[in-house]
């Protein structure tokens, strides 16, 4: 092969490989090696030149035609819906994001970080709830047998094919203590707290949402009785009230515990108006033993083991701390609100 021909094949594989590896083919067309391909043609003897000029012209078609090719590839390129604009555009393009001391975090998720925070420090691991579950869980797993009218206290929503909005972190249950079964041989207790969103069909009003937050709170051991409920609710609340305060429990009813109770909280001092017995106490939640039943559904054996669970509405809770008159605020999206936070 003659000298030329050499030079030729080797800038053909050169200009070829850039374009494939990302080159633009503009810049490739405007190459140094290229115009000095075209820049021997004049130099030749006269029965070469013609040959010659005629293969780099084609060499520049067939770059040409790569650049295409590689373009059309790159357009085809997976989108990553996820970016916060598009990545390919310049930087004096894409939008100006608002400097972060704009914005704050909502209170709701601010307080359940400060809420984990005690929990941790008891000693609790923390799980996530679903937005979606099915009737095992809302149900069944808790003891509510078919038809049990109780059913009815937990009014939410259900697509066709029978999935559930969650109604109450009690779902849970059933999964925290499969999950955590196994510390009972080491002689451990299992201590989990639930912080997540639920569903209900409500009528709204000031103290009621259809979509609000509840922290769940599961605890099942050798020898759990209904003294470590209470000294673990009135720790908790003394912790995230900032203040000694007491906690009462009187007897209701929940399928999944047995006995069941509804608790109070002794009001802190800077939502007390005055004196009053009724001023004394506030209703935040749910609570009971764990009906031998649902320790059951997660084989766990009754007779050996007991346990103690609660669920308490996480807005009421945050609307006691800072005196929020209305639930509807926190999801309002509205700014005078949020701005206070
Ligand atoms: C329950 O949801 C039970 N799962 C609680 C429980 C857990 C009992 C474990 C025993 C063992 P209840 O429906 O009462 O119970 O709701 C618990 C708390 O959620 C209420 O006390 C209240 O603080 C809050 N809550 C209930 N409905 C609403 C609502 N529509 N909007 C805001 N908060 C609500």
């Amino acid at each position: 092969m003659s000298k030329t021909q050499d030079t030729l094949k080797h800038v053909a594989e050169n200009l070829r490989k850039r374009i494939t590896t990302g080159d633009s083919v503009t810049q490739v067309l405007r190459s140094d090696e290229l115009r000095a391909l075209y820049a021997e043609i004049p130099t030749l003897p006269a029965d070469e030149r013609a040959a010659f000029g005629k293969q780099v012209n084609q060499l520049k078609t067939e770059l040409e035609e790569l650049g295409a090719e590689q373009t059309e590839k790159e357009d085809r390129r997976p989108i990553d819906v996820t970016a916060p604009f598009d990545v390919n555009t310049t930087e004096q393009k894409r939008p100006h994001l608002l400097p972060s001391n704009y914005g704050s975090q909502h209170p709701i998720p601010a307080e359940i970080s400060d809420m984990i925070d005690i929990f941790y420090r008891m000693g609790f691991n923390v799980s996530e709830s679903r937005q979606i579950d099915d009737d095992y869980h809302m149900f069944e797993s808790l003891n509510f047998p078919d038809d049990h009218p109780a059913r009815d206290h937990y009014d939410t929503f259900m697509s066709e094919e029978g999935f559930i909005a969650p109604a109450h972190t009690s779902t849970m249950q059933n999964r925290v203590l499969q999950e955590y079964k196994h510390v009972l041989a080491d002689g451990e207790d299992i201590r989990v707290v639930i912080p997540d969103r639920v569903f209900r069909n409500e009528d709204l009003d000031a103290t009621h949402e259809h979509t609000f937050y509840q922290l769940e709170g599961v605890v099942v051991g050798k020898n759990i009785h209904t003294g470590n409920l209470v000294a673990t609710l009135q720790t908790y609340m003394s912790q995230y009230f900032k203040q000694e305060l007491n906690t009462k429990i009187q007897p209701f009813y929940f399928p999944f515990t047995e006995p069941s109770f509804e608790f109070a909280v002794q009001r802190p001092d800077f939502l007390r108006k005055d004196d009053s017995e009724e001023q004394k106490w506030l209703e935040l939640g749910g609570c009971g033993m764990i009906h031998p039943n649902v320790l059951s559904h997660a084989n766990i054996d009754p007779n050996i083991y007991t346990g103690f669970a609660w669920g308490f509405g996480i807005e009421r809770l945050v609307m006691m701390k800072y005196g929020i008159e209305d639930i509807r605020h926190f999801e309002s999206a509205k700014l005078d609100f949020l701005r206070q936070f």
